[in-house]
């Protein structure tokens, strides 16, 4: 399955939230929050958008910061649970559209601040559509995330490839759009899931483990069991990287 085909899937099931199991994880190490990080960045005159929004349940969660937000996505069954988050919460200063990071529908210097957490993104792009002096903002889960689980299903996201690898072509692209690095940083934080049935809702949802199969993969789920149930939950790692930028003026 594709990351476009998971993404259709869970968008119109949960579309990215998965606040319900993470109220009960347990997480040591991390070393920001996402949400209050950007709040430091925006103000109420700001334009902002967010490549990438799935359910726009982090975007919702900023707009009460900024003047406008415009959320994209390019999986029509998020954009539609982005909707109907939008519809519950009653903010009106939201807008989510369907569209594609490779080639966003805005005009050039339409935005003070664009964010991106855990979507694919294009440097250029970015560019294009942020004013002069902008701010872009993105967390991105790195090649260590959930390294134990990748080690025993001897596959997953970025399994294999060298620690940084993401992060440093990001960075030498975002410079080669004419970007200032302002913050580039990463955290290896401990991670306890509840009970394996969180962990498989967790696999089940994400692009964590391609073409995750309960039944096929019950002996990795089995060993993990086996090897990493703690009195705290079923222990792994979340590995997560940062990188601020500011756009140069011409
Ligand atoms: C892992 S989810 C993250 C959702 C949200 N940013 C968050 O952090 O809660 C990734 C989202 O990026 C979207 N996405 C992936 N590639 C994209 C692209 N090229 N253009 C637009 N959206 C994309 C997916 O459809 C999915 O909703």
């Amino acid at each position: 399955m594709s990351y476009k085909e998971l993404y259709d899937k869970v968008g119109s099931v949960i579309g990215w939230d998965f606040s319900d199991i993470a109220e009960r994880t347990k997480t040591l190490g991390e070393k920001w929050d996402y949400v209050d990080l950007v709040k430091k960045y925006v103000n109420k005159e700001a334009l902002l958008l967010d490549i990438g929004t799935g359910g726009g349940e982090i975007l919702l969660k900023i707009a009460p910061f900024v003047k406008e937000a415009k959320g994209i996505d390019n999986s029509e069954s998020m954009i539609k649970t982005a909707e109907k988050n939008l519809l519950k919460s009653r903010r009106s200063n939201v807008e989510f559209i369907l569209a594609d990071a490779r080639s966003l529908p805005f005009q050039n210097e339409s935005f003070d601040v664009v964010i991106c957490r855990h979507s694919e993104f294009y440097p250029n792009e970015v560019s294009r559509v942020l004013k002069p002096g902008g701010i872009f903002i993105t967390q991105q889960v790195g090649e260590k995330d959930k390294e134990n689980i990748k080690k025993i299903f001897g596959r997953g996201q970025s399994f294999g490839e060298p620690v940084g690898a993401l992060m440093n072509k990001y960075i030498k692209e975002l410079k080669n759009s004419g970007f200032k690095i302002l913050r580039e940083d990463s955290y290896n934080a401990v991670e306890y899931y509840a009970n394996m049935k969180d962990l498989i809702f967790l696999l089940k949802n994400t692009p964590i483990i391609p073409d995750f199969n309960i039944d096929k993969d019950s002996t990795f789920l089995r060993e993990i069991e086996e090897k990493y149930k703690t009195k705290e939950g079923i222990k792994t790692n979340s590995y997560r990287f940062l990188i601020i930028c500011k756009k140069l003026t011409a």
